[in-house]
């Protein structure tokens, strides 16, 4: 067996490596080109009925940056504009050219339950592997009364998961949002209607800019604009966070999703429970091939810790994670300055002044701690642009 291999809801996947439902799953050919750079599986771009009409604008995307770096990524495209029958044959045509991927079809209905069965039940028919249901896109689809406006309901969560569990045989997944104050709840109602697993997170509902000169607000259509959702590095912790609460609290199977760029995200989001990922920010900026790197270094990884199985990291992190009441507090803990490689910029200073304790001055260039104002914060470990601080247990 492979280093990589392992399953969603008894579904073999060759890496845990999946392209979410997104703009690179918006066509047959995309998903094509993804499974020939080796992505384990896809989740198609939403389906949903040909009666529920639905126009994007444009532009519909903007760019949070660091730099030249994109660190955050808002969008308010709506769900697929393709009919139903291409879906269909497409999905047909996927599992028979492409037998060891996966091929999962998102979908969305509008109110009543006849549209989510009906899809639900056409998927299945034409070779889908699994159904994952879209009860979490922020924006357009909530004003319909759908995407996120079902993920924030938990009775209607369970209600709408009890209709398509009941409709087809094959997994059902829910795909849950962040907007909500309680994560679990909606994944406790989504498994009360029958889910056989989660994928969490869709975006986070946000808004990235404003141009200061027109007063539009970005990305600007005509001069107008609205809440869209954030996706890329910017939400991965929101990610994490929302992963790690699930599964503390569920045992389904969960995809991660959100945020992940490379190999060590993913295996962040498998430590602390999910058994596969999904990726979709890093595609659009980077393109499918990203998947050969995050391979390559995942297996590396797993060997250089004595891992036989990428299942043996699943929920590694989960049972370090407690309360904050529990946490240790009187740990003695303070900066210690690592002269050689400190660059005596001041930057550890003038943080640890306005931000911290003022237990850090520079003495012939050279940063130096004052341990008895210093708390051991961190504050000046991450500031420090030369990692020359670090943390160190104070000598009784
Ligand atoms: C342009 C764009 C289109 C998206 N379309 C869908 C969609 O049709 N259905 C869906 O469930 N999620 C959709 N998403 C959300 C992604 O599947 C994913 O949950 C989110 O982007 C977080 O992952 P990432 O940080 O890897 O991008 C879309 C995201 C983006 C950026």
């Amino acid at each position: 067996m492979s280093l990589l291999e392992t399953t969603i809801c008894d579904i073999p996947l060759e890496n845990p490596f999946i392209i979410a439902s997104a703009s690179p799953s918006a066509s047959i050919e995309m998903i094509e080109k993804a499974f020939r750079a080796g992505w384990g599986g896809v989740v198609t771009k939403t389906i949903k009925p040909d009666f529920m009409k639905i126009e994007d604008a444009r532009p519909r995307f903007n760019v949070v940056k660091e730099g030249k770096k994109i660190i955050g990524f808002e969008n308010f495209e709506l769900v697929s504009k393709k009919d139903l029958s291409y879906w269909l044959k497409g999905i047909s045509y996927l599992k028979k050219t492409y037998p060891n991927k996966a091929v999962i079809a998102s979908i969305m209905g509008d109110s009543s339950r006849e549209s989510w069965s009906d899809l639900a039940l056409q998927v299945e028919k034409s070779g889908a592997d699994a159904i994952e249901l879209n009860f979490s896109c922020p924006h357009g689809m909530p004003e319909m009364g759908v995407g996120a406006a079902v993920g924030q309901n938990p009775p209607i969560i369970e209600k709408i998961t009890r209709w398509v569990s009941e409709s087809v045989t094959v997994p059902v997944i829910v795909k849950l949002t962040p907007n909500v104050t309680s994560i679990e709840e909606a994944a406790a109602a989504a498994a009360r209607g029958g889910a056989d697993a989660f994928a969490a997170i869709n975006t986070v509902e946000s808004l990235s800019g404003i141009d200061l000169e027109t007063f539009d607000p970005l990305p600007s259509v005509n001069g107008k604009s609205t809440y869209g959702g954030l996706s890329g590095k910017a939400v991965k912790p929101i990610g994490l966070r929302a992963v790690s609460q699930v599964a503390r609290t569920h045992s389904l199977p969960i995809m991660g999703i959100g945020g992940i760029s490379n190999f060590s995200d993913a295996l962040e989001y498998i430590a602390v429970g999910a058994c596969s990922v999904q990726v979709c920010t890093e595609v659009m900026i980077n393109g499918f091939d990203i998947v050969k790197k995050m391979i390559i270094e995942t297996e590396d990884y797993l060997r250089r810790k004595g891992f036989s199985s990428i299942t043996q990291v699943q929920g590694k992190a989960l049972g370090k994670l407690t309360t904050h009441e529990s946490l240790v507090k009187n740990s003695p803990l303070v900066a210690a300055v690592d002269t050689a490689g400190c660059i005596g910029c001041g930057r550890c200073v003038v943080a640890c002044e306005d931000g911290g304790y003022g237990a850090v001055s520079l003495v012939d260039k050279k940063a130096q701690i004052d341990e008895g104002l210093c708390d051991g914060c961190s504050l000046c470990t991450h500031v420090c642009p030369a990692d020359a601080l670090k943390l160190v247990k104070l000598e009784a």
